[in-house]
């Protein structure tokens, strides 16, 4: 048996067991033809290993942001748990809406067979999460400086704070494997300043870069009213957004920050970069999703992680630099 397949079915059992599959549960697996054999069998024999009935469900691959076929959905509307190793995400869907409103819970397998092997969810990190949850929660305004200049100013609204530690043991929860962040997704308008990205971009779907020369972006009113397309990464983020010619695509999706201190940045590992203990995720475009009440609907999406940036909450300083400052998040610091 190959080495990779082991590691990819002892995480996937620690998973099983982080999602608290139970023997008379149904699984479905939801994958397409894009997806290695060996990932989809490691969660196949870890959730049969759990006693739960699991069915794979494949179709083929799809674009982002697209709803599996409809008899996929439908299986997946009627199990207790599924596994998404779709190949691209299609979490702003109404399929997604309706499925976990059913009362089914959804793990994503988005990232990196290595993530997989790399990250899975354990206790240290959901108890990170949580207390990263804390920071958030009621809170009215957080500011997210820089000294490349980075000053955006952020209201909380009213909608929830969305704690991800990468596994599903609730009805009706989402989440996706390898990630450890906390994020809330303001109202539309909410966001104002400047947002200098020196970090990772991801921009769905092509689009998985660290930026080597900062890239200055002005919002106003919740929405990107200019890039700075003074070099060739600015240039490619300028033409991302209007490739997709919708306005939606412009608007402030979410904002939080990463408490994984496994997370390795030089993976080109999405997960591992929003994951990143310490790094500022400033995100934009689509945003709907029950989770977190966002109302903005668009076929694009870009994840945003500023490196060594300020985060400060309702005026009280929690990360400086990148590295977090408060006694709760301060003792993985690297
Ligand atoms: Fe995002």
């Amino acid at each position: 048996m190959e080495q990779s397949y082991i590691e990819l079915y002892k995480s996937a059992q620690k998973t099983c067991e982080a999602c608290k599959i139970k023997p008379e549960e149904k699984v479905v697996i939801y994958t397409d033809t894009m997806k290695s054999t060996a990932l989809i069998d490691a969660f196949f024999t870890a959730a049969v290993a759990c006693g739960a009935e699991v069915l794979i469900v494949k179709a083929e691959g799809r674009p982002p942001m697209v709803e599996p076929p409809k008899a996929a959905v439908e299986a997946m509307a009627q199990a207790d748990m599924i596994f998404d190793l779709a190949t691209e995400s299609w979490l702003f869907t109404d399929a997604t809406q309706k499925i976990i409103k059913t009362g089914t819970r959804m793990l994503q397998v988005l990232v990196t067979e290595k993530a997989v092997r790399d990250r899975p969810p354990i206790a240290a990190v959901k108890d990170r999460v949580e207390k990263g949850y804390q920071i958030f929660d009621g809170c009215q305004e957080i500011r997210i400086t820089s000294d490349l200049g980075t000053d955006l100013t952020v209201r909380r609204g009213g909608r929830k704070v969305v704690p991800q530690a990468g596994c599903v043991h609730t009805p009706g929860d989402w989440d996706s494997l390898g990630l450890a962040m906390v994020n809330f997704s303001p109202p539309e308008t909410e966001a104002e300043g400047t947002v200098v990205f020196n970090g990772s971009l991801y921009l769905i779907p092509d689009h998985k870069l660290l930026v080597s020369t900062p890239i200055h972006a002005e919002v106003n009113k919740g929405r990107v009213t200019n890039i700075r397309a003074d070099h060739t990464e600015a240039k490619l983020l300028d033409d991302w957004f209007r490739a997709w010619n919708d306005p939606n695509s412009y608007v402030i999706a979410h904002v939080g920050f990463g408490v994984d201190p496994r997370a390795d940045i030089y993976s080109y590992d999405i997960g591992a970069w929003e994951s990143l203990d310490g790094g500022i995720i400033v995100a934009f475009g689509s945003n709907y999703w029950v989770e977190s009440g966002g109302q903005n609907k668009s076929l694009s999406h870009m994840d945003a992680v500023l490196f060594n940036a300020n985060l400060q909450v309702d005026g009280k300083l929690i990360i400086d630099r990148g590295k977090f400052v408060v006694p709760e998040l301060t003792h993985c610091n690297k």
